[in-house]
């Protein structure tokens, strides 16, 4: 009987995504933003995508705190694959640099509590030029789910826009039919946003009865049935400029995107570049505050051997990373901006009657000094209970506030305060 229920239920749902996974914003280390493309292991033996690079992470990422703080998937990026495919057209890695192979690097990461995630490509190649995905996409599933994956980045590069959907939609059937729980990260948002692909046309006839404000947007729904988390737009580079660059996209196009956002599906604004080259201490702490104000996926990409303890600090951070796993997912928004201050929120638990808020007030001032800003939380629309207990996250304080009295934030230049307000309810009412 229950076979039968679960057969109907999953015709019901047309095949669509259903793995259970991800409910909260999948959290991990990914090699790009760190490492890249780095082959050359004779000049760069302690740096080169190799399986000795994943394996001193994964030890990292479970001796350090990591793994305990919820960074869970340690997931390889591009350049790992061999030239050529084997004789039974099976993907392989560079022999040289993983000789082991791949389900020994799994076995070993999985040997450590973390889950394993790896990258291929939907195209004909992958970004950097190693074999895609593309005629493939059913015994590549297999593969990844013989070698044990956890987590698949299917990127988009050498592919043709308009079978970015169906391809994409395609490979996700492939890893259920695998029967292995496989977190999926889509990429095809990423190539057609900034191309504004037109989504009806004959082939999607049923998205044509949809209003769109345009019709050069990715299918939404799709991908929210489809992937557990996707990259939207570009992709992340070790400057502010770009960390602001993102945000200004995600805050333009949230209200197009975000509530497509949620527990098993999760807009992607790609990797946390925290500890490395590119931010300072107080930029990162921002770059922390609006990925979890955000929802987003917390992926680091960073040398767990070298980095800095007051960046590990904001990466582990528990109060941070509660916010942005906060069970009920809501993507957090830009609600203002005042006197060059960004003013982010996102509706947290608990919510007894009430809903309780992450606040973020995020600096675009270069003046030079802590900026002083009056701000009453029923101005930032906080107003569903009269009393609120405020709790700043990385400077810890408590008070106590009505919704309408003036609260007073410092945000130094380009850096970020980070609150909590929770309702403090009348209970004799
Ligand atoms: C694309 C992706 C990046 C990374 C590279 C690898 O640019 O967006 O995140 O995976 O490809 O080549």
């Amino acid at each position: 009987m229950l076979s039968l229920l679960l057969i109907v239920v999953f015709a019901s749902r047309g095949f669509a995504l259903d793995n259970g996974l991800a409910l909260t914003p999948p959290m991990g280390w990914m090699h790009w933003q760190r490492f890249r493309c780095l082959i050359d292991c004779d000049a760069y033996p302690d740096e080169c995508i190799s399986e000795n690079l994943f394996k001193t992470m994964a030890d990292k990422m479970a001796e350090e705190g990591y793994l305990g703080a919820g960074y869970d998937h340690l997931i390889i990026d591009d350049c790992w694959m061999g030239e050529h495919r084997d004789a039974q057209g099976r993907l392989q890695p560079n022999s040289t640099r993983f000789p082991s192979g791949i389900k020994a690097l799994s076995d070993y990461v999985h040997s450590k509590g973390l889950k394993f995630g790896i990258y291929s490509d939907y195209g004909t190649k992958t970004c950097a030029g190693y074999p895609g995905s593309h005629g493939h996409l059913e015994t590549d599933a297999q593969t990844f789910a013989d070698w044990g994956v956890d987590y698949l980045k299917l990127d988009g590069c050498y592919a043709d826009l308009d079978d970015l959907e169906p391809g994409y939609i395609q490979m996700g059937k492939y890893l259920n039919q695998t029967g292995r729980p496989i977190v999926y990260s889509c990429s095809w948002p990423a190539y057609q946003e900034p191309k504004g692909i037109k989504v009806c046309n004959q082939s999607y006839t049923v998205l044509c009865n949809q209003t769109y404000t345009s019709l050069f947007q990715p299918n939404y729904t799709a991908l929210r049935d489809t992937c557990n988390l996707w990259r939207n737009w570009d992709d992340i580079d070790d400057t502010w400029s770009n960390v602001t660059n993102i945000l200004k996209w995600f805050s333009e196009n949230q209200d197009r995107i975000a509530e497509f956002s949620g527990p098993g599906h999760w807009n992607d604004p790609d990797m946390l570049i925290i500890g490395n080259f590119g931010l300072s201490y107080e930029q990162s702490k921002a770059q922390m505050a609006l990925w979890a104000i955000m929802a987003a996926p917390l992926i680091m990409s960073v040398d767990l051997r070298t980095i800095e303890p007051k960046f590990r600090d904001i990466l582990l951070n528990r109060e941070v990373i509660k916010i942005n796993q906060d069970a009920l997912g809501i993507q957090g928004r830009l609600i203002t901006t005042i006197k060059k201050i960004d003013v982010w929120t996102k509706p947290i638990l608990p919510n007894e009657g009430a809903p309780s808020y992450a606040v973020g007030f995020l600096s675009n001032r270069v003046d030079g000094y802590p900026y002083r800003l009056n701000v009453t939380l029923a101005q930032l629309g906080i107003n569903q209970a009269e009393k609120y207990k405020i709790q700043d996250v990385f400077d810890p304080m408590t008070r106590e506030v009505s919704q309408n009295e003036t609260i007073f934030v410092r945000v130094k230049p380009t850096g970020v305060v980070l609150l909590t307000a929770t309702p403090i309810l009348d209970k004799q009412k």
